[in-house]
């Protein structure tokens, strides 16, 4: 019987501002972002072996994540029980391994567990030759988790509701990210929670609705992208931010050194902990990079140098 093997590459975003727009029936909070894709990437072989049944997952480079809590093996079980009801109520789940090296973060809130998720979701679509329709996909992947749908889109996108509603919006590819991690994570729940108990920032939709259409047009370059997007700086916020500060004082640090080495913008991503910082290009951020590194303030972050998708 077939074994095959598949090797893909799950990159991270980061939210170039977040706002949080009322809560659901459900507690949950409703969002209003832009994701961007980055190449910071964690790196999946994905191995299905119809001969088996069973389920593994090899986790290389952390000690700190459960492999059964892991997305991977989420995103398999809802594509498997989906593929049940649409194909064929006999069908067994072929045995899955993934070995899976994590470069990207984690409690970083640059959705590497949902990104990784996406990309199993995209390698079992394919192994069974495109059972689901785009929606169908879409449906199995908001199940699996809120940001694992923008996965499967990359590149710059809106997203509403608890991240599911996605419209794709004009690349903003080839700007420099340079991105810190405190040590610390912060605990999703907690800063909703801390954030609830602070008054509300106003948040005017249709403003927002209206720079997202100034930005919607064809850039020259990437100062004109800086430019567009920075056109609206006070639209530029992350609401989860004040809260996060709160929790792990050393966001605010990092974002201070970055600002310090000539950061055109910079923000938190997420929930947290991480903060990015842009740049014209990617060398740009490399010499932002060298500045900070030896900033004893930040002797506890981690840094990274990424690029816009
Ligand atoms: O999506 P995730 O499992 O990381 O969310 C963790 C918690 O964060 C949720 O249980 C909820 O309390 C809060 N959350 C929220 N609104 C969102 C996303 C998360 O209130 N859109």
């Amino acid at each position: 019987m077939p074994t095959d093997s598949y090797e893909i590459t799950a990159n991270a975003k980061i939210n170039l501002f977040l706002r949080v727009n009322g809560t659901l029936p459900n507690g949950y909070h409703r969002l209003y972002t832009v994701m961007q894709e980055i190449d910071c990437a964690d790196k999946l072989t994905i191995t299905i072996d119809s001969s088996r049944r069973g389920f593994k997952i090899n986790c290389f480079g952390r000690s700190d994540i459960d492999p059964e809590k892991n997305l991977c093996k989420k995103a398999c079980d809802r594509f498997f029980s989906n593929y049940k009801k649409l194909k064929d109520e006999s069908f067994t789940a072929p045995y899955t391994e993934i070995d899976l090296i994590k470069n990207i973060p984690s409690e970083s809130g640059m959705g590497g567990g949902s990104s990784d998720a996406a990309a199993v979701l995209v390698v079992l679509q394919e192994h069974f030759g495109q059972p689901f329709t785009e929606e169908e996909l879409l449906r199995i992947a908001v199940n699996v988790g809120a940001d694992v749908p923008f996965f499967l889109y990359g590149g710059t996108c809106l997203c509403e509701g608890v991240g599911e509603v996605i419209k794709p919006v004009e690349s903003l590819a080839g700007l420099g990210v340079l991105i810190g991690k405190p040590k610390a994570g912060v605990s999703t729940p907690e800063c909703f929670a801390l954030m609830d108990s602070e008054e509300a920032k106003p948040f005017d939709m249709k403003a927002y609705s209206d720079y997202i259409d100034s930005m919607n047009t064809h850039h020259r370059n990437n100062s004109d992208i800086l430019e567009k997007l920075l056109a609206k700086r006070e639209f530029l916020i992350n609401d989860l931010e004040v809260p996060a500060i709160k929790l792990v004082p050393e966001i605010e640090t990092l974002k201070t050194a970055f600002i310090n080495a000539g950061a055109e913008y910079c923000c938190m991503t997420g929930s947290g902990s991480a903060v990015f910082a842009l740049f014209e290009n990617r060398g740009d951020a490399a010499a932002a990079m060298e500045q900070v590194k030896d900033v004893p303030a930040l002797s506890g972050c981690s840094l990274y140098l990424a690029e816009t998708v």
